[in-house]
């Protein structure tokens, strides 16, 4: 039976080692506890790592810990502490993590920490292909395992693979800066279908593939050679069932069987029933603004003294990657201050700031949230925040403030809350004022929008969205309208080939035959190429035509010395073998004065475009400009086009990064067609990657063999994944002749 695998860094259990015996507690941060409900309900194996080095485990306790693992259908993948110092504390959390959160003042570059995070991610893919059937599902979340993906599809191309990235994804300017910006893209490209939280994330990550990689983007799906890959946002839930389930229970409980943590609660709400507490809860990350957060409600009780001894800030602050120093620095610089802070303004009866430093049990988890009447919640930078969602499920009498930094993921959906910039204490110190004074309705109209939104879009909803989407991706992959040509498929081809008395090829040269390169003059056929073509061009009964939208000088010039038959300008020129260019097509220029200095004007404020300049047409090039301004200029300068050659019998092509603007009496398949009357040719094929090449697949007769270069929408019969597949093709009639 198929099943899905999860792989994440980190398990959702933790295993420490108590009296020499294994302990297990569960992991904290937002992918473990979020994802854990998926996990509990379905067939799933998870794999990751259990949060003890291979040296800290004793031998004899190693098939424990995979015991305990399988216990909850995980697999442990074991680290030493060398890969976990240049691999975890390295590369994911000295590199990874500040860059995409923003703090390139973090960010180090350390050529070894990357080559660790290589093999790591390498050991996690070979630990996934170990596991993999036919029919699994794969997928893999978060950053540090970015180079999985594609690892995973070398050695399993047909594998269904989706990634879910749980932090934010940062601007093409930001991410621009990575050394290995380029190796980091590739990796995640690997996956049929990629998640964000946000449709910002989502964005930028789509800008940083164009303009890095400088695939076809359009709107939410990358065209690489061989796949389309889907990206999308989906933000993730929390389990509502079972915190709402929580407080309900929470409320049952007598003084007996309250938490010692409650029954200080409770004795501190009846001693001072007008104060108000203030919860704070995240791991204890530069990310979450707890040093800002500190400050700010500094300036809120300088500024309103009134407030002291009516309210207390509940800080809890879980110890989170240590090693690493800028965590080691902000919990110092956290302790400073809230010393420093109750120092200034405790009273005999109050202190302004309980901090914890330290993990809770879900219980007192519970207790906090239900507890506090105000949750503030100031992340500089986060990929979605689930603790706000926590506290908000757990308020079941719907009551309770949360004020919500407008940087956390979770803001796009909580609307409702009091949302602040973090940066801005004066906005946060109003917020507090507001949220004490916030009349119940209100605090319940509020909550009760945000309760059905969390309800409705759970963790559940979450997961399901995410695995229908990629089996959607994966199906919208196999049912794509041309077929691949696969070994059987060519040799059906060959054969026909092989049986026909005359053949004719019609081969297009950019993008089929080379490479589309920056500048159009540098794509020149290599020696190869050109014996390639010549040796094909010299069997017995077989035409070869190359044909393309190339201007006849520079296609000329290129192919001189080979005897092939060209055919130049979409079908304006035709040179037999050995022989002089003819003009195929009477056709006219004049027009071309009116056209020039429009698209002149596009030039000059497109900056990377140029024109080029053919006998009977002219083209816009756009390769090389901004790819998303490339696009918006594209559809303008055709529009306007359009309007301007209007009934002049002339028509604008869309190629590939290219518009051309040229005689509607002139294409391709009006120049293919043309080569076929009077001839007998029983073996016809034609082969171009973009939509000048369509005219082609459309007017050449059924019976021929019509591929298209690269995976696009397209009336060819065939498709080969891209100009390397082409040669082999070509290749091959070469043998068979
Ligand atoms: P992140 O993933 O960056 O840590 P999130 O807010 O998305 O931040 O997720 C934090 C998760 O960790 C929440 O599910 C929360 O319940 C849990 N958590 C936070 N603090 C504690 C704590 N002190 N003890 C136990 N669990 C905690
Ligand atoms: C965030 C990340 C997770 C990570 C968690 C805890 O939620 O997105 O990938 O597991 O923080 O961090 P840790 O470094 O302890 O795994």
């Amino acid at each position: 039976m198929s099943k899905t695998i999860i792989l994440s860094n980190r398990l959702p259990l933790q295993i420490s080692i108590e009296n020499d015996k294994l302990d297990v507690t569960p992991s904290v941060g937002g992918l473990a506890t979020g994802l854990k409900s998926f996990h509990k309900d379905g067939d799933s194996v998870w794999v990751g790592w259990p949060g003890l080095t291979e040296e800290e485990i004793p031998e004899d306790l190693k098939e424990d810990v995979q015991k305990k693992a399988k216990e909850e259908n995980c697999v442990a993948v074991h680290l030493t502490s060398a890969e976990i110092d240049g691999f975890y504390y390295g590369f994911s959390n000295r590199t990874v993590w500040p860059l995409f959160h923003y703090f390139m003042e973090y960010t180090e570059s350390d050529e070894e920490h990357w080559q660790i995070y290589k093999q790591v991610n390498q050991k996690y893919a070979d630990k996934i292909l170990e596991l993999y059937k036919d029919g699994d599902v794969i997928w893999v979340h978060d950053y540090q395992l970015l180079l999985v993906p594609n690892m995973i599809r070398e050695q399993e191309p047909e594998a269904v693979i989706g990634f879910f990235n749980h932090i934010p994804f940062p601007s093409y300017e930001v991410f621009r800066t990575l050394p290995w910006r380029d190796e980091v893209l590739k990796g995640v490209l690997g996956a049929d279908l990629i998640g964000f939280h946000t449709y910002d994330y989502e964005r930028h990550f789509l800008s940083s593939v164009s303009r890095i990689l400088r695939h076809q983007v359009d709107f939410n799906e990358i065209t690489l050679p061989d796949r389309i890959v889907k990206v999308d946002s989906f933000p993730m839930g929390i389990d509502y069932r079972k915190f709402e389930q929580a407080a309900l229970d929470h409320f049952e409980k007598t003084s007996e069987t309250k938490s010692e943590l409650q029954r200080r609660l409770d004795h501190h709400l009846d001693a001072t029933p007008d104060a108000k507490l203030i919860l704070s809860i995240d791991r204890l990350d530069y990310t979450k603004g707890i040093a800002h957060r500190i400050r700010a409600y500094e300036y809120f009780l300088d500024r309103n003294p009134e407030y002291i001894e009516k309210v207390r800030l509940v800080m809890l602050a879980v110890p989170s990657r240590s090693n690493v120093p800028q965590y080691r620095r902000l919990k110092r610089e956290v302790d400073e201050l809230v010393g420093r802070i109750n120092g200034k303004f405790s009273t005999v009866n109050w202190t302004p700031i309980w901090y914890f430093y330290r993990s809770m049990p879900f219980e007192n988890l519970i207790d906090l949230y239900t507890t506090c009447e105000i949750a503030l919640l100031t992340p500089i930078r986060d990929g979605m925040n689930l603790v706000a969602k926590e506290y908000i499920a757990t308020r079941t009498d719907k009551t309770g403030v949360l004020i919500l930094s407008e940087m956390a993921g979770a803001a796009h959906e909580m609307n409702e809350a009091l949302i602040i910039n973090p940066n801005n204490f004066e906005q946060v110190s109003e917020a507090l004022k507001t949220a004490f004074h916030m009349p119940k309705e209100e605090q319940m109209e509020r909550n009760k929008m945000l309760q059905k939104r969390l309800r409705r879009y759970s963790v559940e909803k979450w997961a399901q969205d995410f695995m229908k989407a990629l089996r959607t991706t994966r199906e919208n992959r196999d049912a794509f309208k041309s077929i691949r040509i696969t070994p059987e498929i060519s040799d059906e081809i060959l054969k026909q080939f092989r049986q026909a008395e005359k053949r004719i090829l019609f081969i297009d040269y950019d993008g089929t035959l080379v490479d589309f390169v920056d500048k159009p003059e540098n794509a020149k056929p290599d020696e190869d190429l050109k014996e390639l073509i010549r040796a094909l061009n010299e069997s017995e009964n077989t035409d070869v035509v190359l044909i393309s939208g190339r201007d006849k000088n520079t296609l000329g010039s290129w192919w001189q010395d080979v005897p092939v038959e060209l055919i130049s300008e979409h079908g304006v020129w035709m040179r037999q073998i050995n022989g002089e260019w003819e003009l195929a097509e009477n056709v006219k220029s004049e027009w071309m004065d009116a056209v020039r200095p429009v698209i002149e004007s596009f030039v000059d404020r497109t900056p990377g475009t140029f024109i080029e300049e053919k006998n009977y047409s002219l083209a816009w090039h756009y390769r090389k400009a901004d790819p998303e301004l490339g696009e918006i200029r594209a559809n303008e300068l055709s529009n306007t086009l359009k309007e301007l050659i209007a009934n002049r019998g002339l028509s604008v092509l869309e190629g590939n990064k290219v518009l051309e603007i040229k005689s509607s009496d002139v294409n391709k398949g009006k120049a293919c067609t043309k080569k076929l009357v009077g001839e007998n040719y029983d073996f016809i094929f034609a082969i171009g990657d973009d939509w000048t090449d369509e005219y082609m697949f459309r007017e050449l007769p059924e019976t021929s063999y019509t591929v298209k270069v690269g995976i696009k929408k397209t009336s060819a019969r065939y498709y080969v994944e891209g100009t390397p597949r082409v040669r082999t093709l070509l290749e091959k009639f070469n043998e068979n002749s």
